[in-house]
């Protein structure tokens, strides 16, 4: 008996050994330049700027091949150049609103690398004004632009994904929400209901899509000081949206690192954190995830103080 248990005890210390030490080249491969996407080929939508820039980055950085699908060409051959240049990050012009130019990007990564494994729907507007005014003065023309990129584009991108992807049964679509699709009152309504609706659209095709192998998750950030992120809190604070001088700079920065963190410890969100996440979603260390918000909050959305003084 004493012998079975001692068999016992030495194959349990060996498996945690073995956890252990594939715990610690995890954490290995975890390091930049590891190659958590390997030979991976995704797209990314609004990569010339922000969340989407930041995550090419962190593709690209992970063994990924990129292409950089924005409007901005200048931006986007810049980032593709700083990021190695053709072979690793490749700039196409593809405006979202424009359903051939996305079917375009997605044919472009099949025909430079032979098949698409990740489309980060990322690219988004705030539209009009950031608080928008009162609902009854709402400007239907900026409803549908607001929609027919950030819902719609999100739309158009999971179609030609699926095309390319659901042949190979495999692959992982991205779409970035926000917080403001989760909690109303913080963004203007038109932001606000289309990010509601890109997690909705994420479901919707997770559901269709997972028996035929391709996972769709979101994303939903809460505030950061990309270039729309920054235009917003300007608006709020009833700053130019150019031209400011340092004061300005330094309230702005307080809005995102003060008002807005949730998270203690001098940790702030950046759009880095975002695309880690979205480096681990593509990854096959999320190979049964889909259907998902991954929120990337740090706590914001998950509560809210009680209107009652506490004695
Ligand atoms: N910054 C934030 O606080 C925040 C928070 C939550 C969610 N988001 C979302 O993150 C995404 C990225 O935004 P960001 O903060 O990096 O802003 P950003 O303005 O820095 O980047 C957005 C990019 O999308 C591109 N774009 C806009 N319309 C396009 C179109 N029709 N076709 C192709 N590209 C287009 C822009 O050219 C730009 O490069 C958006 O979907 C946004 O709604 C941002």
């Amino acid at each position: 008996m004493f012998r079975a248990m001692r068999l016992l005890l030495s194959a349990a210390k060996s498996g945690a050994a073995g956890r252990a030490s594939s715990g610690s080249s995890r954490l290995l491969s975890a390091s930049p330049g590891s190659g958590r996407l390997a030979g991976k080929v995704a797209i990314i939508t609004g990569a010339a700027s922000g969340i989407g820039k930041a995550t090419a980055a962190e593709f690209v950085k992970n063994g990924a091949k990129v292409i950089i699908a924005d409007l901005q060409d200048d931006l986007g051959h810049a980032v593709a150049a700083e990021l190695g240049g053709p072979d690793m990050a490749f700039y196409a012009r593809c405006d979202v609103t424009n359903e051939a130019q996305v079917a375009a990007a997605v044919d472009l990564a099949v025909a430079r690398h032979g098949h698409l494994d990740v489309m980060f729907n990322n690219a988004g507007i705030i539209g009009g004004t950031y608080m928008g005014g009162p609902i009854e003065s709402m400007d239907m023309a900026d409803f549908d632009r607001v929609m027919a990129v950030n819902l719609r584009g999100v739309a158009t991108g999971i179609k030609h994904a699926a095309r390319a992807m659901v042949p190979r049964s495999q692959g992982c679509i991205l779409c970035t929400a926000s917080t403001a699709g989760v909690l109303g009152g913080s963004a203007p309504h038109a932001y606000s209901v289309s990010k509601t609706a890109v997690v909705g659209m994420v479901r919707s095709a997770a559901a269709e899509l997972a028996a035929r192998g391709v996972r769709v998750n979101a994303i939903s950030p809460y505030g950061i000081a990309t270039s729309m992120g920054t235009r917003a809190v300007r608006e709020m604070l009833g700053l130019p949206l150019v031209g400011a001088g340092a004061g300005d700079e330094e309230a702005v920065r307080r809005v995102f690192e003060e008002d807005f963190n949730e998270m203690g410890g001098g940790v702030v969100l950046r759009a880095e954190d975002v695309a880690r996440a979205a480096v681990f979603l593509a990854s096959d260390d999320a190979r049964y995830i889909t259907g998902h918000n991954l929120m990337v909050d740090g706590g914001f959305s998950v509560g809210k103080p009680l209107n009652v003084p506490v004695h």
